[in-house]
């Protein structure tokens, strides 16, 4: 199975700071791109935008930004990250899945120093219901976020634009996302793009209870 982040991506090109950038951005100056290398204070960064968008069910899991910044740091894969950034600063940021490759690594080793075991278990047993696969040929967009001091911007349009053309530059056959029943909004913003809901999965007690979610809807987006 041929890695999309291997591959070269429609007329997106390569630039300085390690990012690939493109003409994405609605806001002036906004680069939307692969995040090509790790640079420790951007994923410090995505770790913060992460938490603070998500934090309904990653403060579950970590209990903790800090915690979830060591997870990070210890199984991100930089280059199926896709990353807003305004000013130097990242300011979005959307992780990527695909059959063969994945935007988070984790590694029992690694992450046994970063987390400890308790936290280690918790994760793992607390995670599962929440963890989704791509099927071949799909793309999924396994996280998307941005600073909540820049939403309502077009930010995340650019990005899910973004791996809508990273998709098709890589002979992808469909985008795929979940959002929670819970986020309306999102929702309606997928829908904007040209997404439907295909399937609507049930989260088993006591994960419902525990995450407040009765289902997530799977969103997909036909490329060909
Ligand atoms: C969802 C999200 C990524 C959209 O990014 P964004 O840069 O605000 O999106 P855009 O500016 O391109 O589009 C704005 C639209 O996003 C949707 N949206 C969802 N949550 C929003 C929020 N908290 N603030 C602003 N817009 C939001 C709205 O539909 C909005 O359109 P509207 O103002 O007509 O309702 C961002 O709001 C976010 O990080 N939310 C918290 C994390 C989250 O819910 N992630 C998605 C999980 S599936």
């Amino acid at each position: 199975m041929t890695s999309i982040s291997d591959r070269a991506v429609g007329s997106v090109s390569q630039a300085g700071h390690g990012w690939v950038s493109s003409s994405y951005g609605m806001l002036g100056g906004l680069r939307i791109g692969l995040m090509n290398r790790c640079d420790e204070a951007d994923v410090a960064e995505v770790a913060r935008i992460l938490y603070e968008g998500l934090g309904d069910k990653l403060g579950v899991v970590f209990g903790s930004l800090n915690t979830f910044k060591r997870f990070l740091l210890a199984s991100i894969n930089c280059s199926m990250g896709v990353a807003a950034v305004l000013n130097e600063r990242v300011v979005g940021f959307a992780g990527l899945k695909t059959e063969s490759d994945s935007w988070i690594r984790p590694r029992v080793r690694e992450l046994l120093k970063a987390l400890g075991p308790f936290r280690l278990t918790r994760f793992a047993v607390l995670g599962l219901p929440l963890h989704y696969g791509p099927a071949p040929s799909e793309v999924l967009i396994d996280v998307l976020a941005v600073d909540g001091r820049f939403r309502g911007r077009g930010i995340g349009t650019s990005l899910i634009r973004f791996v809508l053309d990273y998709g098709r530059g890589a002979s992808m056959r469909r985008v795929k996302l979940y959002v929670a029943d819970r986020n309306e909004r999102a929702r309606r913003l997928y829908e904007r793009l040209g997404f439907s809901v295909s399937r609507v999965v049930s989260i088993p007690f006591p994960y419902n209870r525990i995450y407040g979610i009765r289902h997530m809807y799977e969103m997909i987006q036909e490329l060909r």
